[in-house]
């Protein structure tokens, strides 16, 4: 799919992997809809000055039900050719030291409010014969950590739900695109190296967000239906997804209580 003149909404586009997507649409002329919690007149103004056609702000706290459902009346409003579910929280730890709170709100973002904005504008989209839906999982989806229990559980979900309508959407001109992201430098990477280094001895690389960016729009540019990790991450990402006992293994050797 070309991104020129197309409509883009992009949950979480305030800052990190969302941001960094919302500019590099904005270099390719699209129509931006941000659906961010707090109106931002300055990041209107920067997308505009970075080349997007238009700047919409849907603003939004995708933390409850009341919250997506309002925000999904908001799309009706709107032509979406691409949907981003980018936003996302992050939980982890040893399991009995994680909060429930937490871990509600965490599966309600990263899990619930992305289907249901999926629901909210897959049928806008085959009425027009077209459009995309790009759903943030992570590695975690398959490499399995300690530490990683509830987030990874969440991914997992993303990955399982984006393949499944994948199929039921196949002949219709609406296609979805999975990212199984590694180690981005944003601020959630920051919160992956305090939540789980003190259990596990993991050094993960992590790459600039403008760069995934670019990786992203790359994948939307050629249709892809995944976008797997490359080099050391790569291999372990096929380790894990091949042979589960060999990386299983691996890892318990990095992990202490
Ligand atoms: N960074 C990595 O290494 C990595 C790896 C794999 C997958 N991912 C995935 O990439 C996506 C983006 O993460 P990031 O790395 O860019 O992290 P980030 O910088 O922490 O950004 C998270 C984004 O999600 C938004 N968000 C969180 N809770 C929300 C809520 N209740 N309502 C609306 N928006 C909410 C945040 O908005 P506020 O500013 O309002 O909080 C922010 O825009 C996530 O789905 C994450 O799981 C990241």
């Amino acid at each position: 799919m070309e991104i020129k003149n197309k409509h883009v909404m992009i949950t979480g586009a305030n800052r990190g992997i969302g941001l960094a997507f919302a500019e590099a649409c904005a270099g390719e002329k699209a129509h931006l809809l941000l659906a961010i919690r707090k109106n931002d007149l300055q990041l209107v103004k920067d997308l505009k000055a970075k080349g997007a056609a238009s700047v919409t702000i849907l603003e939004a706290d995708l933390a409850t039900r009341e919250g997506v459902t309002a925000l999904a009346k908001k799309m009706e409003n709107h032509e979406i050719d691409l949907l981003f579910n980018n936003a996302g929280q992050l939980t982890g730890g040893l399991i009995e030291t994680q909060s429930l709170d937490d871990i509600y709100k965490m599966f309600q973002v990263n899990v619930n409010a992305l289907v249901h904005l999926s629901h909210a504008v897959i049928p806008q989209m085959l009425k027009r014969k077209r459009g995309k839906i790009i759903n943030h999982a992570s590695v975690s989806a398959v490499m399995h950590f300690p530490c990683a229990s509830t987030y990874a559980a969440s991914k997992a979900a993303v990955w399982a739900f984006t393949d499944c309508i994948q199929q039921e959407l196949k002949g219709t001109g609406v296609t979805t695109l999975c990212l199984f992201t590694p180690g981005i430098k944003t601020r959630m990477f920051d919160e992956i190296d305090r939540l789980y280094t003190k259990n596990i001895d993991i050094v993960e690389d992590s790459i600039p967000p403008e760069e995934y960016a670019k990786k992203i729009l790359n994948a939307v540019k050629n249709d892809l239906v995944y976008l797997e990790p490359a080099g050391s991450t790569g291999m372990a990402f096929k380790v894990a997804q091949h042979f589960k006992g060999v990386f299983n293994w691996g890892i318990s050797q990095k992990f202490k209580r």
